[in-house]
């Protein structure tokens, strides 16, 4: 779930549906040990006017997800957003319960630029729910336990969770940030 979660290329295929995800932009990644960011865009494809009067939830989806994870190793990320009425902090709590199963708590945090932001908070909410049923069905089709032959860009992430996975409550080598 932690590779899952620090994946940045997976949010294009696993993400598309709903957010129509077309691409992801990975500008950073600063490594502080058992914390770090990373920074990066994902230009959607936007809804037709049509579509979007069908299902109003749509007006509020940003056309660029311009994001900024804060993560906390292993049990919290924090995705700073900016959406069309205002800033919002979704922190996403991990709590492991047993060997095979791990309980995922939301808590939203919003700064409303505009007052419909107060009226659509739950619309938010909700978009993060679709998030985790998104990442929850994917966990048991990749991420294997096999060892990787093929580097991908954008893995940074995922290897920052290998290596603090290993070494917890240690802080080890090498930095990753670039
Ligand atoms: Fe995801």
């Amino acid at each position: 779930m932690l590779l899952n979660m620090h994946d940045y290329n997976h949010q294009n295929g696993t993400h598309r549906e709903l957010f129509r995800i077309t691409d992801v932009e990975f500008h950073q990644f600063i490594d502080n040990g058992l914390n770090s960011h990373a920074f990066y865009d994902m230009p959607t494809a936007p809804y037709t006017l049509v579509e979007k009067l069908r299902e109003p939830d749509l007006f509020l989806l940003p056309t660029a997800i311009r994001a900024h994870l804060e993560n906390h190793f292993p049990s919290l990320i924090i995705f700073h957003g900016e959406m069309p009425l205002g800033k919002a902090a979704q922190c996403h709590f991990f709590v492991p319960e047993t060997e095979n199963l791990t309980r995922t708590y939301i808590l939203l945090f919003g700064q409303a630029r505009h007052p419909a932001f107060k009226i659509f908070g739950k619309t938010y909410l909700k978009f993060g729910k679709v998030v985790i049923d998104q990442d929850a069905d994917i966990l048991g089709k990749i991420y294997p336990n096999t060892p990787q032959k093929i580097k991908l860009n954008n893995e940074v992430g995922m290897d920052w969770v290998r290596r603090n996975f290993q070494s917890l409550p240690q802080v080890v080598e090498p930095n990753l940030s670039k």
